[in-house]
């Protein structure tokens, strides 16, 4: 469904150019989710936006090949770009406040990918619409949260909200970038539920971006680890987590508290944490 293939982000804004993204390859079949990991800064965000079609600043140089059900979104015309975004790639931001537009009611946003994608549909089914993917999102009262102004919800709620947004259309691949990292934990684990969910139930391909390796654990069957821009370690989540291969991704795991600590079991056995 989504091949990266060799992809490069350059800037171009100072006087040398910075690479933030080196030689980054990435492959994604349907139904699959699949971790994008690194500290701040190690270029998850760029990858994201790049991969969701939104880096198209002129001072800016991409190369290589994003293929999305065999389009290359680097090299495809505007118009093909626009029709898959929000559509069949959506992506979720961390801070849902500043993705939300304070001055339109919820459910206004939640219908902008219906306004862009299905200009057939009635006002009617519109709104229908948009409550059931509020409803999906889990939120309690959706016919009130569909009326409510963004400040009126508490950020769970938002993220919730956001998630509703980007699922209005059923698309086929989710972006989520640090999706949690602005809530709490219990919180966060209530969006890697329902993340999980929105993968068992509609067969919706998840990119999970976080610099929390203990969530991308509980929600992802494979792992990409990036670090400085550069790809350092990929594979099934179970085979980097117990047998990584790098210095790096080692050093990330063992930050993880307790996360390779036994415990007692009621039983008196041990088990892993
Ligand atoms: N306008 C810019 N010019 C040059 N470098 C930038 C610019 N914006 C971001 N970067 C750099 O790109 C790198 C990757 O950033 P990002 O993808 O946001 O990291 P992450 O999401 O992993 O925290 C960072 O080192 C950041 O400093
Ligand atoms: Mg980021």
């Amino acid at each position: 469904m989504l091949d990266v293939i060799d992809l490069n982000i350059e800037f171009h804004d100072h006087l040398v150019p910075e690479t933030v993204v080196h030689h980054f390859n990435l492959h994604m079949d349907e139904g699959e989710i699949v971790g994008l990991v690194g500290e701040s800064g190690s270029g998850k965000s760029m990858t994201a936006l790049a991969v969701a079609g939104l880096l198209s600043r002129h001072d800016m140089k991409k190369t290589g090949k994003i293929l999305f059900e065999g389009t290359d979104l680097l090299h495809c015309e505007r118009s093909r770009l626009r029709a898959l975004q929000g559509n069949e790639i959506s992506i979720v931001f961390q801070e849902p406040m500043t993705s939300l537009n304070p001055v339109y009611r919820v459910g206004h946003q939640v219908e902008e990918a219906l306004r862009i994608h299905c200009p057939q549909m009635t006002r009617q089914e519109r709104k229908a619409r948009a409550i059931a993917a509020l409803a999906d999102a889990e939120l309690p009262d959706p016919e009130e949260v569909y009326a409510a102004y963004p400040h009126q919800l508490s950020g769970g709620m938002r993220q919730r909200v956001m998630i509703a947004a980007a699922m209005v259309c059923e698309p086929k691949l989710l972006i989520a970038d640090e999706p949690t990292t602005a809530l709490d934990v219990t919180i966060q684990a209530q969006i890697v539920k329902l993340l999980k969910r929105i993968n068992r139930e509609k067969r919706t391909s998840i990119l999970f971006i976080s610099h929390d390796l203990s969530l991308v654990r509980r929600l992802c069957g494979r792992v990409v680890v990036m670090h400085n821009g550069y790809q350092v370690e990929s594979g099934p989540m179970e085979a980097v987590f117990d047998h990584p291969k790098e210095a790096y991704t080692k050093k990330l795991i063992a930050a993880i508290p307790d996360c390779r600590k036994k415990t007692v079991g009621k039983d008196g056995r041990f088990q892993k944490a």
